[in-house]
C-alpha cells in the first residue's frame, strides 16, 4: 500500500520557518519518521509544492490510482475552492484523504479558523506537530 503525502506552500521551510509554532525539524526528518512508522507494508510517497495547480494535480493522480492522502495544505486550507473541490473528488472516489495541521490552527489567528477542504476531508488531525501525520497515517491505514 502506498500513502501519499502532500504539503502545501512554505512547509519545505520546516526547521527555519517559525520554529515556536512548527518545531525544528525539516521535512527530511518527517520523511524518516513516517517511514519508520509505516514499516515495510507502507510505502511513504511525501511530497511538497508551494504550486496550488501542482497540488490539485496530485490529487489527482490519487483518484486515479486509489492512493489514500494525508493532506497538509497549508495556507491553502483557508481559501482554496481549487484544492477543496479536489479533495472532495478523492473522498468521494471513496479514498481516505485526512487533513493535517502541525499547529492548532483555530488556536491561531482568525483567518486560519476556516477550512475549505474540513468539510469535504475524510477527518482532521490538527495540533501535535509531527505526531499530526503519524496519527493520520494510522488512521488511512486503518481506513483503506
Ligand atoms: C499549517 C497551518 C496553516 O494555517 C499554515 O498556513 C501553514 C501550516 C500547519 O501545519 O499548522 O502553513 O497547515
Amino acid at each position: 500500500m502506498r500513502v501519499l503525502v502532500l504539503n502545501g506552500p512554505n512547509l519545505s521551510r520546516l526547521g527555519s520557518r517559525e520554529p515556536d509554532v512548527y518545531g525544528a525539524q525539516d521535512l527530511s526528518a518527517l520523511r524518516i519518521l513516517l517511514v519508520e512508522h509505516a514499516g515495510d507494508a507502507v510505502e511513504i510517497d511525501l511530497r511538497q509544492t508551494d504550486d496550488e495547480a501542482e497540488l490539485v494535480h496530485w490529487l489527482h493522480e490519487a483518484v486515479d490510482t486509489s492512493t489514500p492522502v494525508i493532506l497538509n495544505p497549508a495556507a491553502f486550507t483557508h481559501y482554496s475552492y481549487a484544492l477543496s473541490d479536489a479533495a472532495r473528488m478523492v473522498t468521494r472516489a471513496g479514498i481516505p484523504l485526512v487533513e493535517v495541521h502541525i499547529s492548532n490552527p483555530h488556536a491561531r489567528e482568525t483567518f486560519r479558523h476556516t477550512s475549505v477542504i474540513s468539510a469535504v476531508a475524510t477527518g482532521v488531525i490538527a495540533g501535535f506537530g509531527f505526531r499530526s501525520y503519524v496519527l493520520a497515517l494510522d488512521a488511512v491505514r486503518g481506513a483503506a
